[in-house]
This record gives C-alpha cells, sequence and structure tokens, in this order.
C-alpha cells in the first residue's frame, strides 16, 4: 500500500478518541470547559498542562469512569455515555492504563498481578495466560522477575511491571498518567523508549499525560495543551514547540510571567 493510499484509509476510519464540547464540573466547580480534542488510531497524543489543570480528569473521561456534565466522549466513533453496559466493557477491554502509582497489588507476585485481568476477563488457560505474562515481561525487560512481589522492585522496575500489566489484554488504546515522574532523567529516558518501543510494536495509540518537557518532546507524535478546561493548543511537536501562544510559550520557558498562574 503506498502512503497516499494510506492515509486516506486512516482518514475515512473514526478517531481511536474523540472529545467534543466535554465539560466537567466537580460539585459545580468548572473543571473542562468545552474541550474538544481528536486523537487518530497509532498518535502518541501527549497532554500537557499544569498540575490540577485537569489531565487525569480527562483520562477517567476516556475511560468511562467519569461521565461529562455535558458534551460527548466518543471510543472508535461511539459515544461512550450511549453504550450499553455489554458496549462500555468491550470498549474497556481494549484500553488500558497505566497510572501514576503504578498500582501494583502488594499482595500479589508479579506473575499474578499481570494474570489477574487474563483470569477475569478472558477465557484462557493456566498455561496460555503463564506464556501471554511471560511474554509481555520479557517485552519490558522484566523477564525472571514473575516470582517478586512489588515492594522487592525498583521504581523503575514497578514502572515496567505496570506497562507490562497495561498489555496482557492487547489493547488498541494505552493512557499513561505521568509515566516517568519521579523517575531519575535515565530512567525516564529508558521509560520514555519503551513506550515508543511498545506503541510501535502493538499497533497502539497512546494518550500520555505529563508536564515534563522533555518527555513531551521524545514520545510525542502530536502535543496538546490543556489549559482552562480547553485544549488551547493541538500540533505537531515542531509546531508546538514554535508556537506563539503565550501560554505555550510560558510552558516551554518554564516562566513565572504570563498567562498561566499558580494554582490557577
Ligand atoms: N473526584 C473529584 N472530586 C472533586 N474534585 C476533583 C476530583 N478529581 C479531581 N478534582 C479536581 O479537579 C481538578 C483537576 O484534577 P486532575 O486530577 O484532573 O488534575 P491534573 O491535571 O491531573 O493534576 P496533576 O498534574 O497534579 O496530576 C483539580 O482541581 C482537582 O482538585
Ligand atoms: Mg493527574
Amino acid at each position: 500500500m503506498n502512503e497516499r493510499e494510506q492515509r486516506t484509509d486512516e482518514e475515512d476510519e473514526p478517531p481511536m478518541v474523540e472529545m467534543r464540547g466535554v465539560c466537567l464540573d466537580f460539585e459545580n466547580k468548572p473543571v473542562l470547559r468545552q474541550l474538544n480534542l481528536s486523537v487518530r488510531r497509532k498518535q502518541r497524543m501527549v497532554i500537557m498542562g499544569q498540575s490540577g489543570a485537569g489531565k487525569s480528569t480527562l483520562l477517567r473521561l476516556i475511560l468511562g469512569i467519569l461521565r461529562p456534565t455535558a458534551g460527548g466522549v466518543y471510543f472508535q466513533g461511539r459515544n461512550i455515555e450511549h453504550a450499553s453496559r455489554r458496549q462500555l466493557n468491550n470498549a474497556r477491554a481494549r484500553m488500558a492504563m497505566v497510572f501514576q502509582s503504578s498500582a501494583l497489588i502488594s499482595s500479589m507476585t508479579v506473575h499474578d498481578n499481570l494474570a489477574l485481568p487474563l483470569q477475569e476477563l478472558t477465557h484462557k488457560r493456566r498455561a496460555q495466560i503463564h506464556r501471554t505474562v511471560e511474554e509481555k515481561l520479557s517485552m519490558v525487560g522484566m523477564e525472571e522477575t514473575g516470582a517478586l512481589m512489588p515492594e522487592e522492585l525498583s521504581g523503575g522496575m514497578r514502572k515496567r511491571v505496570a506497562i507490562a500489566r497495561a498489555l496482557v489484554m492487547e489493547p488498541e488504546l494505552i493512557l499513561f498518567d505521568e509515566p516517568t515522574t519521579g523517575l531519575d532523567p535515565v530512567l525516564s529516558a529508558v521509560i520514555d523508549e519503551l513506550i515508543i518501543d511498545l506503541t510501535e510494536k502493538t499497533h497502539a495509540t497512546s494518550i500520555i499525560v505529563t508536564h515534563e518537557l522533555k518527555s513531551a518532546f521524545r514520545v510525542a507524535t502530536r502535543i496538546a495543551m490543556l489549559f482552562q478546561g480547553r485544549i488551547i493548543e493541538e500540533s505537531l511537536p515542531e509546531g508546538f514547540r514554535g508556537s506563539h501562544n503565550p501560554v505555550v510559550e510560558q510552558f516551554i520557558e518554564g516562566r513565572t510571567e504570563g498567562p498561566i498562574h499558580n494554582g490557577s
């Protein structure tokens, strides 16, 4: 297939995720206001924004854990809010989330943490589950750690295991909430490379929330900036870097003067 045919193909299908006019209030406090965002298949969309901007909230809306106060969230062209329980479960089985805290179950071995979704959500047999777990652990360079408990792992190892766990159901969409926050610069680079490598190998689409500029520019195929409840800029990384939007400029340069105020 030549490049032009491929592009037409991808433009014909609905976006992997689309948010249209999404508003979300928490106890009458608006967090998202008329937010629009479209994420196409195989993109690695980085969402940037200051602390408290609503980035994690945005991911929870896509997962269907939260419902918008107004507007619609679409997964592969279908409005999540109008989905039946079965359709929602079906959609959720095609998404995975890597939580900032890694969220491994502390009383279970690494192997059992990965096996759990397969036991609960599939009809795979024990031997098959074991093979899948081993395969995903080896994809993140963590083979032979299956018998360890989460507390025996370093922060970086835990992050890898959390990523491996996200892969076990072979998701089409992976959501990463601050995957490199709290890691040293070398480990951050390793995790970023892993995200790029794995999403390319598995043809997954990803949405990566971060406020680390270095990571953002390393992994993104597109970058979006969330500010005052809206996506105020969405572009290729080069376009983002050269943006004249004062909010983006201030964020990139880390200036204290400008439209972004602490706590606003
Ligand atoms: N369950 C909730 N109930 C009430 N308010 C909430 C709830 N969850 C989030 N908020 C509020 O919504 C706003 C956005 O929170 P969110 O966690 O999405 O921000 P964030 O951009 O992910 O921040 P950070 O970078 O610090 O993780 C914050 O003001 C927060 O206090
Ligand atoms: Mg957050």
